[in-house]
């Protein structure tokens, strides 16, 4: 038996085909492909058929049509948004929907909790502000129908590129927290809602996927560059964790940062909104590894997917309490191939622990 105590920290829990995270030298590769040979240059649905590339016979070659129509069939479960759901946070609603999504093993059960999150949280966000959900359009392709169905207009081409290159940049990512819960329920043989229900749990945490929305807030905290270190200097001080930095594996800086401020400052040019705020963004970043190298010289503490992952769903006109659902909408592609993955190993995920409780006293 050996240990793995803290955080499993260290340890290989599975042999997968999908995706490595070399945090040593900072580097992605999806089935393969390399982030850079992916990230803005090709669709998300063309990482969708990358990802589950043979985990399902009926798998299409163009997924796009398939998955358009899978947006349409589960729209039909946002007639369950009630007052009650509409009170929930989008991440807590959109996993309230997808829970309607009956289990199952098969491609169309897959397409569908592919199509879930991004159907289901636009429809949250638009009864939230009092207006009606918009049906799903099945022609247009994902990323553009997300932003259509959010705003009720078609979105400019350089927009859906940009959420585009997000979903294919945070599409799958290792053995992190939430694919090793996805990989732990799918290894009950539970079914594939019930990973990625597992998923989207694990993922809500601040410490994983709930970690861009504070990140805005960070930056809203600290309004002007001149405040960034004082503001960061008395977060650390409290104890505080600055959102959009470390991570448990890359050593470096995370690859998918850079990809992703790419394409923010595409999108920002591209738009002159928010004038200056990439360039804060860039000060308040620069201050906090700064400041992250001093206090911790033992650790190596880079920016991480998060932070500049705020910026372009800023700069998208996305909520920041929606931040976690957008994250979803892109994941969930890979709890559901590491899902079948897991299957097809077969065995049940059971560590062991080790008992400190109390000894039963002796017998009298
Ligand atoms: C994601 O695993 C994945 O691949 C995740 C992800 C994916 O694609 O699925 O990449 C997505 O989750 C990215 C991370 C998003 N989370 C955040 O940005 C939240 C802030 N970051 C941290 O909380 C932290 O860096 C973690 C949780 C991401 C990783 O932490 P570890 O590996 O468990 O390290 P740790 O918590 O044990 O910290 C080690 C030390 C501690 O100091 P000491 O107690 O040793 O003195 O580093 C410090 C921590 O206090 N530290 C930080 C810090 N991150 C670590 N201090 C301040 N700010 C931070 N961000």
């Amino acid at each position: 038996m050996i240990d793995a105590l803290d955080g499993l920290e260290g340890v290989v829990a599975a042999e997968t085909i999908l995706s490595e995270v070399d945090g040593a030298v900072g580097r992605l590769t999806i089935r393969g492909h390399s982030l850079d040979a992916l990230a803005g240059r090709v669709s998300y649905e063309a990482v969708v058929r990358l990802l589950l590339g043979g985990f399902f016979p009926d798998l299409p070659q163009d997924v796009r049509p398939a998955l358009g129509a899978a947006r349409a069939e589960v729209f039909a479960e946002t007639r369950a948004i009630d007052a009650a759901l509409e009170r929930l946070t989008p991440t807590e609603a959109m996993r309230a929907l997808t829970a309607r999504i009956a289990d199952g093993e098969d491609l169309g059960a897959a397409l569908r909790l592919i199509a879930a999150p991004a159907v289901f949280t636009t429809a949250v966000l638009r009864r939230q502000a009092r207006e009606a959900p918009l049906a799903p359009d099945p022609a247009l392709g994902h990323a553009a129908d997300i932003l259509r169905m959010l705003r009720g207009r078609p979105a400019a081409a350089a927009e859906a590129g940009g959420l585009d290159t997000y979903l294919v940049t945070v599409s799958d990512h290792g053995l992190n927290a939430s694919t090793f819960a996805a990989r732990v329920v799918a290894s009950t043989r539970a079914g594939l809602t019930s990973a990625v229900l597992a998923g989207v749990s694990a993922l809500k945490g601040p410490l994983h996927g709930g970690a861009p929305g504070p990140v805005i807030e960070m930056l809203d905290a600290i309004g002007r560059p001149d405040n960034a270190r004082a503001w960061l200097e008395a977060a650390l001080d409290r104890g505080d964790r600055l959102m959009g930095f470390g991570h448990r594996i890359y050593r470096v800086r995370d690859p998918r940062a850079d990809a992703l401020k790419r394409a923010v400052r595409t999108l920002i040019e591209g738009s002159n909104a928010l004038p200056g705020r990439l360039a804060f963004a860039e000060a308040v970043e620069q201050a906090a590894l700064g400041i992250l190298k001093d206090r911790k010289p033992d650790r190596s503490l880079e920016t991480n997917v998060e932070f500049y992952t705020a910026l372009l769903l800023e700069a998208l006109a996305i909520p920041p309490s929606a931040f976690t659902c957008v994250f979803a909408m892109g994941r969930v592609a890979g709890w559901i191939a590491h899902a079948r993955e897991q299957l097809r190993a077969g065995r049940l995920i059971r560590p062991q622990s080790r008992y400190v409780g109390e000894v039963p006293r002796a017998a009298a």
